[in-house]
């Protein structure tokens, strides 16, 4: 057993298994090991029988260990293999014309940054991209086009 799964098993077993366990899980990783790792998130997964992405999106979500300034909306795009195989060239090209930013850049209005990611678990609806915790899949630029829209939209009505 490597380090990484006897610590993850540790923390299941003292914050038990179940979904709420796993913010005091990811909190007792970064306080033993200062940073998340890939491996830790799929053996946090498989322990607490949920998915990568659900693990991937509360861990930066919550931003632990971010100590660059983001927008309120964080975009992050996958870049694994078959994401990339699938347009993921596309669909970052789609967010940065919406945007008019880079990737690693955020928006003059703190709304957004665009940033890529390791595989998110959804290969098999590639190319996919998380927005804060909200997963998006089988993406299209048209569809980063509408995802964008709306989002901008949302932070209309939130502040009305
Ligand atoms: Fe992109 Fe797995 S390769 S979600």
């Amino acid at each position: 057993m490597t380090d990484t799964q006897t610590l993850v098993k540790e923390l299941v077993n003292k914050h038990g298994n179940r979904r709420e366990s796993l913010l005091p899980i990811l909190q007792g990783i970064i306080t033993n090991n200062r940073y998340i790792s890939e491996y830790a998130m799929m053996e946090i997964a498989n322990e607490l029988d949920i998915s990568r992405s659900e693990v991937y999106g509360t861990a930066t979500f919550y931003s632990f260990l971010d100590t660059k300034p983001k927008g309120k909306y964080v975009i992050r795009v996958c870049k694994t293999i078959t994401c990339s195989m699938k347009g993921k060239n596309q669909i970052l090209l789609a967010l940065e014309d919406c945007l008019k930013i880079k990737l690693n850049e955020t928006t003059p209005d703190k709304k957004f940054t665009i940033l890529e990611t390791n595989c998110l678990g959804w290969c098999h609806k590639a190319p996919a991209m998380l927005i804060n915790d909200d997963v998006f899949t089988e993406l299209t630029p048209e569809m980063v086009h509408q995802i964008i829209e709306d989002y901008k939209k949302k932070g209309i009505q939130e502040k009305a």
